[in-house]
């Protein structure tokens, strides 16, 4: 049965970015990093149900342009090397064994993101994913962003098998309710504790962190 996570949030940490830089970005770095993710799934959004398309490395860069307008304490200057620590983004520490257990279990794994195929690579490859991992799945194949009910079934279509086959495992809430209503066993790592929301549509599982996952059978 196939495990398929989502990148962003999940795997990689987007705040890894603003972390490698924080001395440099002063006290409002938090702040800023938030609303760089919040500008960016924004934009995913409000495009998507415009009928249109910017690949997300784009998307990625004018979410940044807005948080330093938002938040000028933080030095425009540091454009550039958030960029380039966003490409190559820190794994969470459990991501890879998580992985390689599952393999090891016997199951396929794969990635289902937002992300730019340039991006996904870059991020699998800094990460040493990239020999646990069955398929790298990006939105880009088909011009539209989650939670379209398309993008989901990009995944029953490359591993051949019904959507109550694939736990698909997300940090972002609103992704575990797309992959719900697209009739995936969703599992939610929630690292933060956050607030249960989406009442129709909840998740199979939750749990703390990706370890936690090791519980949930194929
Ligand atoms: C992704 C975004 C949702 O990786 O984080 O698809």
């Amino acid at each position: 049965m196939p495990f398929v996570f989502d990148a962003y949030g999940t795997l990689f940490d987007v705040h890894a970015a603003i972390a490698r830089h924080r001395a440099a970005a002063g006290p409002d770095a938090d702040r800023f990093s938030e609303i760089w993710r919040a500008k960016q799934l924004e934009y995913t959004w409000t495009l998507t149900l415009a009928g249109h398309y910017t690949e997300f490395w784009t998307l990625t860069q004018r979410a940044l342009d807005f948080a330093f307008a938002r938040v000028p304490s933080v030095d425009p200057a540091l454009r550039g090397k958030l960029l380039d620590a966003y490409l190559t983004l820190d794994a969470f520490a459990d991501a890879r064994a998580v992985l390689r257990q599952l393999k090891e279990r016997g199951e396929r794994t794969g990635i289902l993101s937002n992300g730019s195929p340039k991006m996904l690579a870059a991020a699998v490859e800094t990460a040493g994913l990239k020999d646990d991992l069955d398929a790298v799945l990006s939105v880009d194949a088909i011009r539209m962003f989650k939670p379209r009910p398309e993008v989901y079934a990009m995944v029953t279509a490359e591993f051949s098998c019904a959507p109550e086959d694939v736990v698909f495992v997300s940090s972002n809430r609103w992704d575990v309710m797309g992959a719900s209503a697209f009739g995936f066993r969703p599992v939610w790592v929630n690292r933060a504790r956050a607030p249960e929301e989406y009442d129709d549509w909840a998740p199979a599982a939750v749990v703390p962190d990706l370890s936690g996952l090791m519980a949930i059978s194929g």
